[in-house]
């Protein structure tokens, strides 16, 4: 069986590495790409050909796995029938496309609905990319911050230490936190689910307590949208702690629906100029009133960043965890040599 990629001009990340070439090589698959697949990400055509791939200039023929970040989706994609697309392949957003595709005898199976149990961690695509993301956000926003950001004492005098101010402590903003941490900085983090004030303190931030009994986390351990009452509070919180605040990033997202609003133009006037905000939730329609899809704004002197390529910007480290995560799904996907999508893991998957 055939392993390939497509390679998308707007995407760094790629979904096969030389690593896990040299594995799926073992497990009996033929690994062959197009010339520079892993360009982009720092992988280099004869790395791959050293793992056992071989690289081809024309079209690949008789391929049984298309193994891709994020494709270019279109309804006449030359792909072989039969195949699998194994991708992000944002489901909602490409119904059309998919299910064409799935009429014209391509298989698509969307990463991005891995159920998140414990057994399919190792394939949580959306962890692995929120977690390098979170890291990535706080260096976009030091690099932008004309400012110190640790604690100075020199002959010269102090230098203050900078307040971060993180917004939603999941994967991405858990993750913020700690690396905030380690640059030096005062970290303060908020978030609706109880738990979450824990996991905020054993990282040595400060967690943002809104004066309220509700407890925003589902039996799923997702958040939920919350009260009228506790939104009100939870905005006269925010409002101070944002004229405190020198970088924010906001990562606040509840499942299946629109991102909360939780930044107010009001509030991003009342930052002092020169602050920054990275809204990590602008794929989903932003925590940020002003906050722009993949562009970087300066609204009264606050920079605003709403880049949804954050993890990409990393491209090594991501695809290699990327490519770890999908070697473990088609890991999953082989029995006896053949293709099985019985599992229920890989069920949830596909796109029918
Ligand atoms: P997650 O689901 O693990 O974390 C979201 C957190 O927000 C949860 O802890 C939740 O309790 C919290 N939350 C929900 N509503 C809230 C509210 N009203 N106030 C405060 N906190 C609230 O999600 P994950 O994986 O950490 O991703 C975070 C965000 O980053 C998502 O929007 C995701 O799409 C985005 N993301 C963006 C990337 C980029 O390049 N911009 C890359 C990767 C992820």
């Amino acid at each position: 069986m055939k392993l390939s990629t497509i390679i998308n001009p707007n995407e760094k990340r790629v979904a096969i590495t030389p690593e896990v070439t040299a594995k799926y090589v073992k497990l009996g698959f033929e690994v062959e790409l197009p010339k520079g697949a892993g360009e982009s990400a720092g992988f280099s055509d004869s790395e791959y050909e050293a793992a056992g791939a071989t690289i081809s200039d024309g079209v690949i023929k008789d391929v049984s796995l298309y193994l891709c970040v994020r494709p270019v989706l279109s309804e006449n994609m030359e792909l072989s029938k039969g195949s699998y697309l194994i991708a992000m392949l944002s489901p909602f957003q490409n119904a059309e496309v998919l299910k064409k595709l799935h009429l014209n005898g391509i298989n698509p199976c969307a990463l991005e609905k891995i159920p998140r149990i414990t057994r399919a961690q190792s394939m949580d695509i959306l962890s692995s990319q929120a977690n390098i993301a979170g890291y990535r956000a706080v260096i976009e926003a030091m690099s932008e911050y004309c400012r110190v950001i640790p604690l100075m004492m020199t002959a010269a005098g102090t230098i203050r230490p900078a307040k971060v101010l993180i917004i939603g402590a999941g994967v991405a903003g858990l993750q913020a936190i700690a690396t905030a941490k380690r640059m030096g900085a005062r970290v303060r983090a908020f978030d609706v689910r109880r738990a979450a004030k824990e996991q905020v303190e054993s990282l040595g931030a400060t967690f943002v307590d809104v004066d309220s009994d509700e407890n925003g986390e589902t039996v799923g351990g997702y958040a939920r949208e919350m009260s009228e009452d506790y939104k009100k509070k939870q905005a006269e919180k925010l409002a101070e702690a944002l004229k405190t605040s020198d970088i924010v990033i906001s990562t606040a997202q509840i499942q299946g629906k629109p991102a909360p609003r939780l930044i107010t133009k009001e509030m991003v006037d009342s930052m002092m100029p020169g602050s920054v905000i990275v809204d990590m939730a602008t794929e989903t329609g932003g925590n940020c009133e002003v906050s722009k899809k993949d562009e970087k704004i300066v609204v009264n002197g606050v920079t605003v960043i709403g880049y949804t390529d954050i993890a990409a910007r990393v491209a090594y480290d991501s695809s290699q965890l990327f490519a770890r995560n999908v070697f473990n799904f088609v890991s999953l996907m082989l029995k006896d040599n053949k293709i099985d999508t019985s599992d229920e893991i890989i069920q949830a998957t596909m796109i029918k």
